[in-house]
This record gives C-alpha cells, sequence and structure tokens, in this order.
C-alpha cells in the first residue's frame, strides 16, 4: 500500500489546515445563549464540576459529543414527514432495507433504538459467557454489553498507537499478528467474534486501512470466526481510505464502502453517527441462522423487526442519513473542520493527539499538566476550565472515565489523559470553533498554576456521567 499524502505530524512541524466551506446554507437556526465568565464558574460548582450535569443553555459551544447532535438536511425533514407508523411492515422499513442494502451490500437488516440497543441484542445471540470477543479498541457501552453478557472483551492495539504524538495514517488498525496469536493460545473455541471498530472511536477516531480490514477477514476465515463492525462511523472511515491510500484515490465513496463492508459478516452501527439521525442503530449479517434469534431478541427488547424502538419517521431519516454521509464533499467538509479546531489549537501550544482523526479532536492532558497526578484527572480539570474560560463543552476521556477495579476498588489508570472536543456534524461553523480554539489558546499560559480535582461522590458504574468532585 502507498499514500497519496504522507502524515506531516514530525516533531515540531506544525501545518496550517483552511477551514473547508461547508456544503450547504444554512435555512433554519437555533439560538444560542451567551454567559459571562462569572456565571459559568458558578454554574460549573453548582454542577459539582460535572459537566453533564451543566444545562444545554448554559454552553455556548457544545463538543461533549458527535453522537445525535447533528443538523438534518432538508431532504431528512421531508423524508420524516412519509415515515410509515404501521407496526408491522411499514414501508419506512422497507426504504431504510433497499438504503443499506443500495450502501453496505447488506441484506438481513434489523433496526435499533440506538447502538447500545443493537450491542445488547447482538451479544446475546453472538457470544457465551466466557467467551472473548476480539477487537481494536471497544467503544465502552460495547465493552458493557460484552461484560454484561458474562463474555470478555479484548482489544489488540498496536504499541505505537498509544503515543500521542505518533503519526500514521491508519492509526486505527488492529494488531493482526498479536490476534493471532492469542486465537492459537486460548483456542478457536474460547472466541466469539471479531468485531471492528470503523473509525476507532476510544483511540481517537482513528480509521481502519482496507489492508488491516481484508487482513482481519483473513484471520477469522483462519480460525472459522465471525467477523463483524462496528459501524458507526464507516462513511468517515471509507473517506479516510480515499483520501490516504492511494490505491483508493480515485474510488467513489460509495465504492470503497462496498468494498469495506464486503469483508466482513455483518455490522451492529449506532446510526446516531454516520446515519446523520438523532437517534437509531442497526444490526445485519450474512448468515440466515443467526437472523432468526436475533429477530426474536429483537422482538423482546427493541420491538418488532420492522421498527426495532424506532418511529416510522426515524427509519426514513437514517435511510435518507445514509446516504448523504456518503457524499465525498460532506465528509471532506466533515474531516476539514476537525484537523481545522485540531490544527489551531495545537498552534497554540496545546499538546494534542496525532493525527487528528474523523469526529473529534483531543487534547493531551498529561502532558499538559504534567504536575497534577492521573488519580487527581489533569482531563477533567482542562474540561472545567475551558468550560470557565469558553462556555465550552468538552469531556474527559481518561482515569475518570476508566473508574475503579471492582476486585481492588483502585482507579483504572487510563492508558491516555484525554480532552475530547467531539464535533457535533453540520452544526457548528468556523467562528464557532474559531472561539473554541481560542479559549483553549487562553488556557495554556496559566496551565501552570490549575489545580486537580477531587471526587466527592461516585457510583459503583459508569461513574463520570454522575460523579461530583471539587478542587483539590
Ligand atoms: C463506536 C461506537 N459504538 C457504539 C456506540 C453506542 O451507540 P449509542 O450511543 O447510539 O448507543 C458509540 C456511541 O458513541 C460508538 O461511538
Amino acid at each position: 500500500m502507498s499514500y497519496s499524502k504522507p502524515l506531516d505530524g514530525k516533531a515540531g512541524l506544525l501545518m496550517s489546515v483552511d477551514y473547508p466551506m461547508e456544503p450547504f446554507r444554512i435555512k433554519m437556526i437555533e439560538p444560542i445563549q451567551s454567559t459571562t465568565r462569572e456565571q459559568r464558574v458558578k454554574l460549573i460548582a453548582n454542577a459539582y464540576y460535572n459537566v453533564f450535569n451543566l444545562k444545554a443553555e448554559e454552553i455556548l459551544v457544545d463538543l461533549l459529543t458527535d453522537s445525535g447532535t447533528g443538523a438534518m438536511s432538508q431532504e431528512q425533514w421531508s423524508a420524516l414527514m412519509l415515515g410509515d407508523e404501521s407496526y408491522a411492515g411499514a414501508r419506512s422499513y422497507y426504504r431504510l432495507l433497499e438504503s443499506v442494502k443500495e450502501l453496505t451490500g447488506f441484506e438481513l437488516v434489523l433496526p435499533a433504538h440506538q447502538g447500545r440497543g443493537a450491542e445488547k441484542v447482538f451479544f446475546a445471540v453472538m457470544a457465551q459467557p466466557g467467551q472473548y470477543v476480539l477487537g481494536n479498541g471497544h467503544f465502552d457501552t460495547t465493552t458493557g454489553h460484552i461484560d454484561a453478557r458474562g463474555s470478555i472483551p479484548v482489544n489488540f492495539i498496536p504499541k505505537t498507537t498509544l503515543d500521542p504524538t505518533f503519526e500514521a495514517p491508519f492509526k486505527g488498525n488492529m494488531d493482526i499478528d498479536a490476534a493471532d496469536a492469542f486465537i492459537k493460545e486460548k483456542g478457536k473455541d474460547a472466541c466469539a467474534l471479531i468485531l471492528l471498530t470503523i473509525t476507532n472511536n476510544t483511540l481517537g477516531g482513528q480509521p481502519v486501512s482496507m489492508d488491516n480490514i481484508r487482513q482481519t477477514r483473513e484471520l477469522a476465515d483462519k480460525y472459522g470466526l465471525p467477523f463483524y463492525f462496528d459501524a458507526a462511523r464507516m462513511t468517515e472511515n471509507a473517506f479516510f481510505i480515499h483520501d490516504r491510500d492511494s490505491e483508493y484515490s480515485s474510488k467513489s465513496i460509495r465504492e470503497i464502502l462496498l468494498e469495506q463492508m464486503s469483508y466482513a459478516d455483518g455490522f451492529i452501527m449506532s446510526a446516531k453517527k454516520d446515519g446523520l439521525s438523532n437517534i437509531g442503530g442497526l444490526i445485519t449479517t450474512r448468515d440466515e441462522e443467526i437472523f432468526q434469534p436475533l429477530k426474536e431478541y429483537l422482538i423482546l427488547n427493541e420491538g418488532y423487526i420492522t421498527y426495532g424502538g424506532l418511529a416510522g419517521r426515524d427509519l426514513d431519516v437514517i435511510a435518507q442519513g445514509l446516504r448523504e454521509a456518503t457524499d465525498v464533499d460532506y465528509l471532506r467538509y466533515r474531516t476539514g473542520q476537525v484537523a481545522y479546531l485540531g490544527s489551531k489549537m495545537e498552534e497554540s501550544g496545546i499538546p494534542m493527539l496525532k493525527p487528528f482523526g474523523g469526529h473529534a479532536v483531543y487534547v493531551d492532558a498529561k502532558t499538559m499538566l504534567p504536575h497534577i497526578d492521573v488519580e487527581e484527572f489533569p482531563a477533567h480539570t482542562f474540561a472545567v476550565e475551558l468550560y470557565i474560560e469558553g462556555g465550552v463543552r468538552a469531556v474527559e476521556i481518561g482515569t475518570l472515565l476508566a473508574g475503579r477495579d471492582p476486585k481492588t476498588g483502585k482507579n483504572r489508570i487510563a492508558p491516555l489523559e484525554l480532552v475530547r472536543l467531539a464535533i457535533p456534524r453540520r452544526m457548528y461553523t468556523q467562528t464557532h470553533l474559531d472561539h473554541v480554539a481560542n479559549s483553549a489558546a487562553k488556557l495554556v499560559d496559566r496551565a501552570s498554576s490549575m489545580k486537580g480535582m477531587q471526587i466527592t461522590y461516585e457510583s459503583e458504574h459508569l461513574r463520570h456521567f454522575t460523579v461530583r468532585l471539587r478542587y483539590k
């Protein structure tokens, strides 16, 4: 494989990125309110220093997540009106089926209310208690559902990937040799399946190469294991292949997407990302035998097989959104917006995870705030300070999120202390992102005087959502 554009993040060499023009005009607006710094100091204290406790109206630019937060197109709003709310056999389901078939090649398709709904049904059928689910970086709800099933999540991450400054075009890849050695050691029957997440959210929205996908197929075939995708950001992944692998630069996104999906036995998906929808999920497979129990679990947990916990109108929105998400101009703008924000922040001296991924930029808080111990959550301090500075909401992805080891009660120390700034799709403009970058830049000068945080309340599971903290 050769790369048309060598990535340019070698030490000390910074590249400015131009802001990509939006491939759309704005037809409807949602007002946002500004707050003063003094108000924000009080608001975040009242929220127990947990950004999840802030109200939307207290935030100027909300980069908490790219999940279900995007803006719909005029075609999606029109599709919504065509929604067929029949309990069974709705036209909306068949339109969704057509769209998924056309774009991914899969014909056995079930809707779910969102990604984790799909995960619950999928793992109930695909993984037995005690079996391993192999991956390149399972997302936290995926890990949660594998755990809840009594199965064991295990990831094969190349060592270089954990270096935030290491530049590689496909840093989301799975370490195939390590996975191979693991299956050999444990035995095929101890492993349920391989689940490759595209793009790799846990590791910074980094793409997976077509070579790595092909090799994963070969590995699955070698041992007779099923191979599925967590395809939440499948079109962003296809765009990175188009952009970074010269073998694919003359192929269309749809051609690349079809090839990418052709290697797998099916996929689960949160449609709240590349489905360009505010809600929804999908499960697909090629295997008729698996489809039957999937349908049964879906009916039990989500709803009948032609709606899966969604309204008919949501199915139409996803059918249309999936098609729009394959538009190369949209994808160039989307990934360009992320790179623009990342490069602006890097220019002002903020250490960033490189290269910039598909849906978010990540601040390397351990490098930025080396005086704050990881058990005092430096990335969370940064997120709180960014809110106070500019009303920008970002989120800690580090030791606070990692929680405690249930056996020892000690903090699980995360490999990286990151602050994630995720960009909702088609929502913010250049001035919003400039405001974010300028607010972050103001933190650089006072970084050395920032303090760590201390937990005053925490829950047993997924503590970051409800945790209460104070400054140390
Ligand atoms: C890769 C990945 N898988 C699964 C999920 C879960 O999807 P949902 O939030 O729709 O339940 C997410 C959500 O962020 C995700 O990024």
